[in-house]
């Protein structure tokens, strides 16, 4: 039968990738201060503090390599394909480790850390190494404005409207490694219980949303998912 489903993943899918979550005990969050290196006042304020903090996590990445769960993600895009349905996969991630393991049109709404973007006209192009503060934008020619393409607190996250479309033509909206937290990523499930279609929780244990949902399964996405994706083909 097809299938039309919607994946929204989070930090927890590329855990196992060594890439820390925001929220887990020593994620990134306990670490830093979100309203210094994850804001636009924060920019305003210290640029090249925030620079420096994403080119960690830039050089991070690089060393990055998809784990099962982005596997089997891929996996699962391709299987829905073959029986007509279609897999929508949206990610708050701004890693491309589901790229890397296959997967294709994956909706960022967060943004993507290797990409830089003009903070005065938005431009944007791929570049994976450190934000050069230098730089006058090939753009608009302002100089000192490159930052990462990823959207920030207080800032509105991308293609909420191709998002809403998606989940309302999906038959089911499943969340995998999200701590339920931020929105409106984790409005998504209320908006599909109100939209009828049935939910599922993956994650390491039950998120602040967990009660929403109708089907939960609990452990690493490593292995949760690619037994996950086995069980929805079959
Ligand atoms: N397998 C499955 N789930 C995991 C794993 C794992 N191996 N490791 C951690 N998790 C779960 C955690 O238990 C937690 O519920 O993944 C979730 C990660 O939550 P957060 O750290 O809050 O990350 P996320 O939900 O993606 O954050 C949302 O917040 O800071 C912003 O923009 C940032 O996109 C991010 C957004």
């Amino acid at each position: 039968m097809a299938l039309n489903v919607f994946v929204l993943t989070g930090a927890g899918v590329s855990a196992e990738s060594g890439l820390g979550a925001f929220r887990d005990e020593g994620g990134v969050w306990t670490q830093y201060d979100l309203s210094e290196v994850a804001t636009p006042e924060g920019f305003a304020r210290d640029p090249a503090k925030v620079r420096a903090f994403y080119d960690a996590r830039r050089a991070n990445l690089a060393g990055a390599a998809p784990n099962p769960a982005h596997f089997a993600l891929a996996r699962l895009q391709a299987g829905l394909a073959a029986r007509g349905g279609r897999l929508f996969l949206c990610t708050q991630n701004v890693d491309d480790l589901h790229e890397k393991a296959g997967s294709t049109n994956v909706v960022h709404m967060h943004g993507e850390l290797a990409v830089t973007r003009c903070h005065a006209c938005e431009a944007t192009r791929p570049d994976p190494g450190p934000l050069d503060a230098g730089a006058a934008c090939a753009a608009c020619g302002a100089g000192g404005m490159a930052r990462p393409h990823v959207v920030w607190f207080g800032e509105v996250p991308l293609f909420m409207d191709e998002i809403f479309d998606a989940l309302e033509d999906s038959d089911l909206f499943v969340a995998i490694g999200t701590s339920g937290s931020v929105y409106p990523a984790a409005g998504f499930v209320t908006e599909a219980r109100r939209m009828r279609i049935r939910t599922c929780e993956i994650n390491l244990a039950p998120s602040d949303n967990a009660r929403a949902f109708d089907e939960r399964l609990y452990g690493p996405a490593g292995e949760v998912v690619p037994a996950w994706v086995e069980g929805l083909l079959a």
